[in-house]
């Protein structure tokens, strides 16, 4: 009881005390207040980015269903709508892309369900005088010469995997690779833990990372990214876990598409429940977080990709 109530005082302490914690989370709860109020009034572009990479993920995967999306179909086509004038103004390349998203996802699905006909109804009216072409299969790679734009540009998430395994000395480089990413005070606070040949466990956790559609795509080998927070002698500086880290995992993947494996990062989200889980599994130590994880292997040939545009430079930079 006593224990109980002395935590809780230092708890609230903390948070007295941490003004820097305090400013974060007052600032992440306007985003959150921004994203909902644009959500309500069918405008939130981040929604419909979002929105409409979930139905290119849905029309390039493996076993393709006809119905599909439809508890937020309705929504992305009444965003696009309201954001149209304004997109086709500013961001014309966005607005294409998912005129020619949506055009795919009416011409191969079917459904008998009212949000879907009153979506098509209303794509129908929206893409009346534009001229909507097919998603090209790939359109990502522009040039194809040696620069190092051109390398980033071939490198795509991949859900979609063959049985092969990538051997230990492809995976070992890559980890070299991101142990040459910078970090904080050069304190490198992660590890990588590489699941590939004990398949029992493999399988556990590959049912854990909530956008891997429950299998972790079916990938020979599962990746964890961990980050260490006794890396840390302060909270002023404890969200380096996720920076450092992020940027060892991009040389990692990168690594990997220099060798030809191809990756896919599966979202670990901020959940208690799965975070304990995990945390068993992989046996973490008490002050150990998981920051991502990815899935990783060879393509299968024949799948497609999701061309997953990106935003323009201008949206992105600002030069003073
Ligand atoms: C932190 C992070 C989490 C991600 N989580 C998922 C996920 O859970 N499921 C998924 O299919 N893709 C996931 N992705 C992949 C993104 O959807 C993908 O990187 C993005 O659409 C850009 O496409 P590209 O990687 O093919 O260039 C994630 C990527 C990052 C960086």
């Amino acid at each position: 009881m006593l224990w109980a109530s002395k935590s809780r005082l230092f708890l609230v302490l903390f948070l007295i005390l941490d003004k820097q914690l305090i400013w974060e989370y007052v600032r992440y709860l306007r985003g959150l207040y921004k994203y909902n109020r644009l959500e309500r009034l069918n405008s939130n572009e981040y929604s419909l980015r979002r929105r409409l990479h979930g139905i290119e993920k849905g029309l390039t995967q493996k076993e393709f269903r006809s119905e599909f999306a439809l508890s937020y179909i309705l929504e992305t086509v009444m965003t696009l709508k309201n954001l149209a004038p304004c997109l086709h103004e500013e961001n014309p390349s966005f607005f294409e892309y998912s005129l020619r998203v949506l055009e795919e996802y009416f011409f191969r699905t079917h459904s008998d369900d009212e949000r879907y006909i009153r979506a098509m109804e209303i794509f129908t009216e929206l893409k009346a005088g534009h001229a909507v072409e097919k998603i090209p299969e790939e359109e990502r790679c522009p040039n194809d010469d040696s620069s190092f734009f051109s390398f980033l540009c071939s490198r795509s998430s991949i859900r979609v995997f063959s049985k092969e395994v990538p051997s230990d000395e492809v995976l070992t480089y890559a980890i070299r690779c991101a142990l040459q990413a910078p970090s904080g005070c050069n304190r490198q606070p992660y590890r990588f833990v590489i699941i590939k040949n004990d398949k029992e466990l493999l399988k556990k956790v590959a049912a854990l990372p909530p956008g891997g559609g429950g299998n972790a795509f079916d990938a020979p080998v599962v990746v964890f990214v961990i980050g260490d927070y006794s890396a840390f002698p302060t909270t002023r500086s404890f969200h380096e876990v996720y920076v450092d880290s992020a940027l060892a995992s991009l040389a990692f993947v990168l690594a990997l598409h220099e060798q030809g494996v191809d990756s896919c990062f599966m979202n670990w989200p901020r959940d208690y429940n799965l975070s304990q889980r995990l945390e068993t599994l992989l046996a973490l130590k008490p002050y150990e977080t998981v920051v991502t994880s990815i899935a990783l292997g060879y393509r299968e040939m024949e799948s497609r990709v999701a061309l997953s545009v990106r935003k323009t430079i201008e949206e992105i930079l600002e030069i003073r």
